[in-house]
């Protein structure tokens, strides 16, 4: 990778904690530290952790000695250690994280599941650091049929930029089926003790920031043409209308599910 290319990739990770952080997944750490049951004198480990929200919010009840967040992308690590350089931050992929067997009291994995090829492989790996009888908690994002403002988002973007924009944001509901997602954690060899809904709330300050949002930050943008772009963010005002408050900031519900299990 360039130095230019890294610099990119930094900023990207900074404005993912600048904007993405508060407007989405502050709420979702708080949930899965507080379902998983992370308590004083844990050892927890945060797979996939990006800038380490869920990991932050686990060192506020087991101290940060006692936690270390993993991530495939450095950029993302390097704002999580700005941030908290007293949490341990590895480098590293959740199909085969570099940390030794029974490790971890609490392993947690907060919306990132769905994003790996072999999801039933890395919950393997997040059994074999987790200690016997340790829980393993995740929080992905539900169905897209489940979603209010999601929903016809995504079909509104389908509809002006093709199938193949929609396969795109596909990825993001993969995991998000109760049933398959209890089969990945058995198939893990993982016993699940508990799965309920949780509804999010993504806030942005406009459609117009929710489209630059949910969009411009993904390879979808790289498909769309100007015209494209343009039908997207009239679009979004639209099916977004629902979710908009009177001064124009959205507040679009986000289904998800949070799910514990025991190794
Ligand atoms: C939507 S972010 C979630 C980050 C963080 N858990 C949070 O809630 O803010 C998804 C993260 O998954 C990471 N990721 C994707 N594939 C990965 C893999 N195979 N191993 C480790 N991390 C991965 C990405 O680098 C990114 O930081």
């Amino acid at each position: 990778m360039t130095s230019e290319t890294f610099q990119l990739e930094l900023a990207a990770a900074e404005a993912y904690e600048e904007r993405f952080v508060p407007a989405i997944f502050a709420e979702w750490a708080q949930v899965l530290v507080t379902e998983a049951g992370v308590a004083p004198g844990q050892r927890v480990l945060d797979v996939a952790c990006g800038t380490g929200i869920a990991a932050r919010r686990a060192a506020e009840i087991a101290g940060a000695p006692a936690v270390t967040g993993v991530d495939i992308n450095d950029a993302m690590l390097k704002v999580a250690a700005r941030i908290r350089p007293d949490i341990t931050w590895l480098l590293g992929d959740a199909a085969a994280l570099p940390l030794p067997d029974a490790d971890f009291d609490t392993v947690l994995c907060q919306m990132a599941l769905m994003f790996f090829p072999d999801p039933a492989g890395a919950l393997r790996e997040m059994g074999r650091v987790a200690s016997v009888g340790g829980t393993i908690a995740a929080a992905v994002p539900g169905r897209l049929e489940d979603q209010p403002a999601y929903g016809p988002f995504v079909e509104m973007v389908a509809r002006h930029a093709g199938a193949e924009a929609m396969s795109l944001l596909s990825v993001y509901w993969a995991c998000g089926d109760p049933e398959r997602l209890q089969r990945l954690f058995a198939e893990a060899g993982l016993t699940v003790t508990a799965i309920r809904t949780h509804v999010g709330t993504a806030r942005y300050a406009s459609a117009d920031d929710f489209v630059v949002g949910e969009v411009e930050s993904t390879p979808l943008m790289d498909r769309l043409t100007p015209e494209q772009y343009a039908q997207v963010r009239l679009g979004a005002k639209a099916v977004l209308q629902p979710f908009t408050d009177r001064d124009g900031s959205v507040a679009a519900p986000l289904h998800g599910l949070i799910i514990v299990a025991r190794r």
